[in-house]
């Protein structure tokens, strides 16, 4: 007899099963346009630089050990990561209104959020974008939310922004819907809304009674500037919103496998905060107790060193300004082959993705025939283009669209 004859197959996770299908791929030319993550212009990960220096510091300091941290985290890490988001001088954190939450990346800040307002609050109707991350609908339905539902956002013929549909399905949401914003550089489409259309987008949340739950994974990679990339939620803040926001290091700092994050809860009432820290504490505990500290420990080195933290701005700068030349490089090569369809989405786009416009079967095409491995959904990530490899990805666009 066994427990688990029940057990269903359940469905690879598309992004790692093709970095796993990468990995065994023995073909010389092959390329990773699938997972998110930043390559060196020789096609290898990237370690940034601040990163080495802050561990190698961490590495002599005799006086951090292994003890457990707090439930909530290492607070000086959490509370510059809220102040990296809302500002030095925001209101909402000078009146003691915004606090952080350390978490296993952006990832565990989405879940521990969602747990806290599915089991706290009873939220049970959640809205994500169409398309979204391919983890966020996986991550709220586990937390405890019953009912998803997607908005309006991206338009394959104009290829941009929907949003007028966006504003009507928030128009037709439920009070008190949980409504996932991508608070910069859209994943996966790379196209964001002006800020004109976030002063609508906040105007019908408020009108609506919604609860704004922002998803920042890549603070930093769409202007290249932290404080122009959290626009968004700093408008939301001055606009008196009670938010959360999950904020990864992942990207910006490389932390990806550290699993570095922090949520930041945003609230009207100052007096309501520490019973709300109580019950994310319970939340934290009954997951997985504390978290680890490496990444935590990396992040608050540089990010309270005024000359780490300049230079860190210049790792991300040279990361956001190879994607930017690489999308030049990619619409160049894509138009001087004459690649059937037009390319300046390409250039307009912002983040490290790309919608490319290409279907499933052309981008299972690039995969099988090219060795390019990158999602079904058309969507390619910029930061795996380089000097070496960019030539070589056009030509197979152009093989792709041409046959
Ligand atoms: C991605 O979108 O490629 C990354 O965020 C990796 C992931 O976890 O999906």
């Amino acid at each position: 007899m066994s427990w688990f004859s029940g057990v269903q197959q359940g469905p690879p996770i598309e992004v790692f099963a093709l970095t796993k299908q990468f990995t065994e791929d023995s073909f010389p030319q092959k390329v990773n346009l699938g997972v998110g993550a930043y390559r060196s212009d020789e096609g290898k990960p990237w370690v940034l630089p601040v990163v080495r220096i802050a561990e190698k510091a961490l590495a002599n300091d005799d006086s951090l050990n292994k003890e457990y941290l707090p439930v909530l985290g290492l607070e000086i890490f959490s509370s510059l990561s809220t102040k990296m988001l809302l500002g030095e001088d925001s209101p909402a954190l000078t009146q003691n209104k915004a606090f952080g939450v350390q978490c296993l990346s952006g990832t565990g800040a989405l879940r521990v959020g969602a747990e806290f307002l599915a089991r706290k609050l009873e939220k049970t109707v959640f809205y994500f974008s169409k398309p979204t991350w391919g983890n966020h609908r996986l991550v709220f339905l586990s937390a405890g939310f019953q009912d998803a539902r997607e908005y309006r956002y991206w338009n394959g013929e104009t290829r941009g922004l929907d949003i007028d549909g966006f504003l009507e399905d928030l128009n037709n949401a439920p009070e008190g819907a949980v409504i996932i914003l991508h608070a910069c550089a859209h994943n996966p489409t790379g196209c964001d809304p002006t800020q004109e259309q976030w002063k609508q987008i906040a105007s019908v949340i408020k009108d609506k009674k919604l609860f704004p739950f922002f998803d920042s994974a890549y603070q930093g990679f769409a202007s290249g500037d932290l404080d122009k990339d959290a626009w968004a939620v700093r408008y939301f803040v001055t606009q008196g919103f009670e938010l959360f926001c999950a904020q990864s290091y992942a990207k910006n700092f490389g932390l990806y496998n550290e699993r570095t994050g922090n949520l930041s809860v945003v609230m009207n009432n100052p007096s309501e905060v520490p019973a709300v820290k109580s019950q994310i504490t319970l939340t934290v505990r009954g997951m997985y107790s504390n978290p680890p500290s490496h990444g935590a420990r990396i992040v608050s080195h540089v990010l309270s060193n005024k000359e780490l933290y300049n230079q860190w701005r210049d790792n991300i700068k040279t990361m956001s300004s190879r994607i930017i030349e690489m999308r030049k490089r990619l619409r160049e090569e894509l138009e001087r082959l004459g690649t059937p369809g037009s390319w300046n989405h390409i250039t307009d786009q912002i983040g490290m993705f790309s919608y490319t416009g290409l279907n499933e079967a052309q981008s299972e095409h690039m995969v099988k025939k090219h060795h390019i491995y990158m999602l079904k959904s058309g969507r390619i990530s910029m930061c795996g283009l380089t000097p070496s490899n960019v030539e070589y990805v056009a030509k197979s666009i152009n093989e792709t669209l041409s046959t």
